[in-house]
């Protein structure tokens, strides 16, 4: 163990993870990379996306601008960490938003609240969410697809639901873009946090493919995300995340831990979004957000922010072990040891560290 370990009980990402946490007194925000200031230096690089690789018209029908117009960066030190500032047209994030707050946390998709609420009380999440002090208010998370058990930190054969046919094609554009081809959404995970909530250091490991990358998406108010690597003891880099922003976590940083230790409040683009909501353009799939729905989803994030992290979770031909090979493929994948780090448990509580 590292001697600063041995003398504080505490490694270089914890550390880290609590200074930003602090509320008072507050942290010294300056060394924060916003990739959405542009700039580029010797840590941050630009990536050169193929522009090819997705057509204008498959990126708008999912709300996505041209591959061309993209900014996508990269970390010095972070071997296949791609950041993409908000890629979304005007007037598409309401409806991902919308699908976030309304649509994913419906059966039969699986939320914090069925842990202990009848699926009649959780049915209607949406329905009431118009009074103050909502359910809506008490959302925590939801899966998707392959429903991560969080007690056994395990995705299973048997514990599958279809996965979002929209979301898979807005997972499968950016992957594509990113060079990862034939990408398969098979689970999420979506987070939903209150001003105070924070996310534990931890790394997903559990799927069962780590070649293939992990995707994730912000909206609502802005984060603080630590990124650090194999080691606790590696000291991570602080970035916000902003509404829009995707994350694209691969190669050797697929494994990296991380971190959500803050939620900081949003600048313009999330008063914005009520403006941009009327000046949707259309698209096959992102459809407008009506006036009624979105007057729930507008104060929501307001105040609150949702990631959605969209994994696949085996490899092409590759099975759960100790369930038969989907037909026409021969080869089997060896699963991953089964080792696991400590992550959330099943719980309702809010994203606190201690809950992860
Ligand atoms: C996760 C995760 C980060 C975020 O769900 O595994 O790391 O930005 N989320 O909320
Ligand atoms: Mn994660």
């Amino acid at each position: 163990m590292a001697a600063s370990m041995v003398e504080t009980g505490e490694d270089a990402f914890r550390q880290m993870f609590k200074l930003y946490k602090r509320r008072n007194p507050p942290p010294d925000f300056s060394d924060v990379i916003d990739f959405s200031k542009c700039v580029t230096n010797d840590k941050i690089r630009p990536v050169k996306l193929d522009p090819a690789a997705v057509s204008d018209g498959d990126a708008a029908n999912v709300g996505l601008h041209h591959v061309k117009d993209w900014r996508a960066f990269t970390l010095q030190g972070y071997p296949g960490f791609i950041f993409i500032t908000n890629p979304f047209l005007r007037g598409s994030q309401p409806f991902w938003v919308r699908q976030c707050l309304k649509t994913y946390p419906q059966k039969p998709n699986i939320c914090n609240l069925d842990m202990h609420m009848s699926p009649t009380d959780t049915q209607d999440i949406w329905a009431k969410s118009r009074e103050p002090r909502t359910l809506l208010e008490r959302l925590r998370w939801v899966t998707l697809g392959y429903h991560y058990n969080w007690n056994s930190k395990t995705y299973s054969a048997n514990h599958y639901t279809p996965f979002p046919t929209e979301l898979h094609l807005l997972s499968h554009q950016i992957a594509t873009a990113c060079g990862f081809t034939g990408f398969n959404a098979e689970a999420g995970i979506l987070n939903y946090y209150r001003s105070d909530s924070s996310l534990g250091i931890h790394v997903d490991e559990s799927e069962l493919d780590h070649s293939r990358p992990l995707l994730s998406f912000s909206f609502g108010q802005s984060a603080i995300f630590l990124l650090g690597g194999t080691h606790r003891q590696d000291s991570p880099t602080a970035m916000y995340m902003h509404s829009g922003d995707v994350m694209v976590m691969s190669g050797l940083s697929r494994l990296f831990y991380h971190a959500v230790p803050r939620i900081v409040p949003a600048h313009q683009e999330v008063a914005d979004l009520d403006t941009e909501r009327c000046s949707w353009q259309g698209g096959a799939i992102v459809e407008q957000v009506s006036e009624e729905d979105w007057v729930v989803c507008s104060r929501y994030i307001h105040s609150s922010r949702i990631n959605m992290t969209v994994r696949q979770v085996l490899g092409h031909g590759q099975s759960f072990p100790g369930t038969p090979p989907p037909p026409g493929h021969a080869e089997q994948h060896q699963a991953e040891d089964g080792k696991h780090m400590k992550r959330r448990r099943c719980s309702d509580s809010p994203n606190t560290e201690e809950t992860r």
